[in-house]
């Protein structure tokens, strides 16, 4: 069963940026790669890197401490495939508000449009 939840407001989340959300006691970031929202875990799956602010750029997003590049959709690393994925969680946009499933991560992982 799915569980939506409130997040963001999607005008708070600029273009090509991530930003840290809080969910109940949980972080994650939200990504916005050219108009398309995506929720993710908070920490980098290289080495805890702050993902919340990050950098977006052509479905991927840019972790600020060793600039790994995660693909959004699959989770994966673009230098280390065989790495443990990054989560991606379902979310919507509706109403100008981003919603998220936080309760577990996609299997196959992929984008929620506004
Ligand atoms: S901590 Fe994110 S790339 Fe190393």
């Amino acid at each position: 069963m799915s569980q939506f939840v409130e997040v963001i407001e999607a005008k708070d989340v600029p273009l090509g940026r991530a930003v840290p959300v809080q969910v109940g006691d949980r972080w994650f970031a939200v990504c916005n790669d050219r108009g398309t929202i995506y929720v993710t875990d908070i920490l980098c799956p290289h080495a805890g890197g702050p993902l919340g602010q990050g950098e977006v750029h052509r479905g991927r997003l840019v972790c600020p401490v060793h600039l790994w590049h995660w693909d959004l959709k699959t989770g994966l690393s673009d230098l280390n495939r065989s790495h443990p994925r990054l989560k991606i969680y379902a979310c919507q946009v509706r109403d100008g508000k981003v919603y998220a499933d936080v309760s577990k991560p996609l299997a196959s992982q992929g984008p929620s449009t506004p």
